[in-house]
Parts: C-alpha cells; sequence; structure tokens
C-alpha cells in the first residue's frame, strides 16, 4: 500500500501478493436483535481506481452578518472583511441538527451520482464536532435508509478531516474492494465557540458537504496523488481540549477513590493563536500541493481549479501566490459561510460544480489545514 505521502500508481494497487491476502469485512450486522455473522456485501475487488461521481450539500437557515457579530463583540464588518475575506456565516438553531445536514448533503450527492442508498457500502463522516460522542456516522447510516447497513464511522480532523476522509475512501475502494464510498464532511464549530472572543467567533459557520466516491476500472482512476501530514507540537496553537476538574487531578496523583465518581467532562472553547496558524497555513500549504504533485506526476500548470480550505482569503491568495497560480483558478465562497471545517471543502466543491465552473474531467489540487495541527492535499479529477 502507499505511505502517507501517497503515491497510489495503478503498479502498488495491482499488487498480486496484496490481491493474494485481501479480505473484506464490510457490513454491519442487520440490528442488535436479530445479530448473525452475515456474508459480507463486498466484493473482493482489488487493483481499481476510483472517482468523484456526485456531491452535495447543506446549509442551516441562520445567516450571521459581520454587521450582527458587531453588536455582541467589539469588531466590525471593515475589519472582518479586509483582514478575513468573510461576510457571512450560517448557524445551526432550533431544531436543525449537524446530523439532518450531513444527511442532506449525503442525499443530493447520492442523486446526482444515480446511486441508492441501499449500494453504498461505506460511509465516513469528517467531523470535529458530532451529536454523539462515540460518532454521528452511524446514524446518517440509518437517515438515509441504506438496507445493507453499510459500515460507517467518524474520522476526526478538523479542517483537514475531508482532505483526509477522500484519501482513506480512496484506500478503501482500492484495496478493500468497496465500491461506493460516501464522505461526508460536516462541523458545528459554533458549539464550540467563545462568542465573546472577537478573535475567533468571527471565522466560524456550520454546514454539511458530501461526495459519493466510487470504484471504477484503474485506467479511469481520478485520484492523482496525495500527501498528508500531522503535527501534535502545534496543537498548542488550536485547539478545544477536555475540561480539567480537580477531581480528575486527585484521582490522577494519589489514585485514591474519595474522589470517585469523576465529574462529567465536555470541552473547552477553541482557543487559537491566529497569527501561529495563519503562518503555519500559508507555510505548509504549498509545500503538501507541490509534495502531492510530485507523487502525481503533474505539474502546477496541469492544475485547473486550487480548492482550499476556506478559512481566511488572505490564506486563499498567500498560496496561490506561492504556486503562482492564478486568482481566477482559486475556488472561494468563504465571504457567504466563513470557515466550516471539515464542510468547506464539499460545500465549495459542490457549489463549483452546480454552477458549471468545476467541469468533467477537470484537475483540481486540493488541501486542508487546521487544528491538530493537520494538513493535507490530493489533486484529484472531477468527474
Ligand atoms: N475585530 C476588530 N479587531 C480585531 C478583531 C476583530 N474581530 N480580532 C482581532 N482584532 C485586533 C487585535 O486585537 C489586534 O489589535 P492590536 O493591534 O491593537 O493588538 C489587531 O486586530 C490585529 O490582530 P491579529 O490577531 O494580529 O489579526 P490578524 O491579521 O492575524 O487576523 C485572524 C486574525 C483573522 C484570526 C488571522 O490570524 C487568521 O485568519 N488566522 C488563521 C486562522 C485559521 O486559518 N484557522 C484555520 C484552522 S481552524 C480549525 O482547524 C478549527
Amino acid at each position: 500500500m502507499a505511505n502517507a505521502s501517497g503515491f497510489l500508481t495503478p503498479s502498488i494497487s495491482v499488487n498480486p501478493n496484496f490481491k493474494k491476502i485481501i479480505r473484506c469485512s464490510s457490513s454491519s450486522s442487520q440490528g442488535v436483535d436479530s445479530f448473525t455473522p452475515v456474508e459480507s456485501r463486498v466484493s473482493r475487488l482489488v487493483g481499481k481506481g476510483c472517482k468523484l461521481v456526485g456531491c452535495g450539500s447543506a446549509l442551516p437557515h441562520l445567516q450571521i452578518t459581520n454587521d450582527d457579530l458587531s453588536k455582541i463583540v467589539d469588531t466590525n464588518d471593515e475589519w472582518i472583511s479586509a483582514r478575513t475575506g468573510i461576510r457571512n456565516r450560517r448557524i445551526l438553531t432550533g431544531n436543525e441538527s449537524l446530523t439532518g445536514l450531513a444527511t442532506e448533503a449525503a442525499r443530493k450527492a447520492l442523486e446526482m451520482a444515480d446511486v441508492e442508498a441501499d449500494d453504498v457500502d461505506l460511509i465516513l463522516l469528517c467531523t470535529s464536532t458530532p451529536e454523539d460522542l462515540f460518532g454521528g456516522a452511524p446514524q446518517i447510516q440509518k437517515a438515509l435508509g441504506c438496507k445493507g447497513n453499510p459500515l460507517s464511522f467518524d474520522i476526526t480532523a478538523a479542517c483537514s478531516g475531508f482532505v483526509l476522509g477522500l484519501v482513506s475512501a480512496s484506500c478503501y475502494i482500492r484495496g478493500g474492494g468497496f465500491k461506493n464510498v460516501l464522505v461526508i464532511g460536516a462541523d458545528s464549530l459554533s458549539r464550540y465557540v467563545d462568542w465573546t472572543d472577537r478573535g475567533t467567533c468571527i471565522l466560524f459557520g456550520d454546514a454539511a458537504g458530501a461526495v459519493l466516491v466510487q470504484a471504477c476500472d484503474i485506467e479511469q482512476d481520478g485520484l492523482f496523488g496525495f500527501d498528508l501530514h500531522s503535527d501534535g507540537d502545534g496543537n498548542r496553537h488550536l485547539n478545544a481540549g477536555i475540561k480539567e476538574n480537580e477531581t480528575d487531578h486527585d484521582l490522577g496523583t494519589n489514585g485514591s477513590a474519595h474522589a470517585f465518581p469523576p465529574n462529567g467532562s465536555s470541552y473547552s472553547c477553541i482557543k487559537m493563536n491566529g497569527t501561529e496558524v495563519f503562518r503555519f497555513a500559508v507555510g505548509v500549504v504549498p509545500q503538501t500541493i507541490e509534495a502531492s504533485l510530485a507523487n502525481a506526476g503533474l505539474n502546477r500548470s496541469d492544475i485547473d481549479w486550487l480548492l482550499l480550505h476556506q478559512a481566511n482569503q488572505r490564506i486563499l491568495d498567500g498560496v496561490a501566490t506561492r504556486l503562482e497560480i492564478p486568482k481566477d483558478r482559486v475556488i472561494s465562497n468563504l465571504a457567504n459561510y466563513g470557515n466550516t471545517s471539515a464542510a468547506s471543502i464539499p460545500l465549495a466543491l459542490d457549489e463549483a460544480v452546480r454552477s458549471g465552473k468545476v467541469k468533467q474531467g477537470q484537475t483540481i489540487a486540493t488541501a486542508g489545514f487546521g487544528a491538530g495541527l493537520t494538513w493535507g492535499s490530493a489533486i484529484l479529477r472531477w468527474g
């Protein structure tokens, strides 16, 4: 298989030794009450390529403008627009849920791909804000009504989540025999924002986006190269850690039982050193895209569209300048939605595809970066 600095050439994917040892089993049970071993629905396909055949997105209804924010923190539209490019964002409210948004985005992707929910054999939910501590993907499986109970699980990597999900989908298809993989990026960081902190609350919005990645003949393979990284030391610049409490300390230091049981836990709000994260992004994103291009055997001039995680317009511009990619080749929609974390890339892709901007067969360089720290990129073809 490929390493993290991925170079998935046909020769690697069709390794004959790997073919002999592959074992696939993806299906969940048919419900706890009727738990019996079931035959895997996944045939033993290996040496396959993968391509993106559908996309979709969904947004909450409530729109919050920069002027709205200026009523709750000391900021203004001019500062936010000039420093970030963001003008509006959508925020989950009322009966809306992240699971609902993710399901809607996934349905639209299936519809575009002309694939039935029953034919999905893997659902990857890329999110850092699931509505269940144990993960949200199985709830999307249920909401979509996938009869075969396909394997469904979450991937947590903040704003890099969608790129990691995309690469994971390709690995499951190429080496695991999966045929139709839903990759959903969905986040509701508004639930973890400190709405009194003007340095962070102006940045984030909620959304969901999805793509259907499908197995195809190796000759039609549409994921040309990728490159993925993490740096735990950078966590100090961007985090939303578990809240510490005294009880946990007592138990941890002397093991005494008097402070047992521990208090319930929750997460603190997002803490970010914006300047450090900005520097990090503008530094590593051009590097990772260059690495993916090299893995794909392509050049900058082969890129039709640069589709970065939508964090800050100045980051998009800085990366494009370093890669010498003209501004009219850079996809940007963050003015309307802000930073929607794992949702931002599939949301922007969906808008660009549905508006006719991105066309079948075009090459996209995409990159995610954010908390962890994590970052990574992929060079892919649409359709
Ligand atoms: N309104 C008005 N003034 C503000 C605001 C605001 N909302 N926020 C900060 N300021 C002030 C500061 O107090 C400071 O004032 P001072 O000079 O008097 O001290 C001044 O503006 C400059 O502040 P900086 O923080 O240096 O502003 P900067 O230009 O760096 O912009 C920003 C801040 C927008 C956060 C930027 O650093 C950024 O976008 N960083 C990257 C964030 C990012 O990309 N995150 C991605 C990952 S998110 C994830 O993974 C979950």
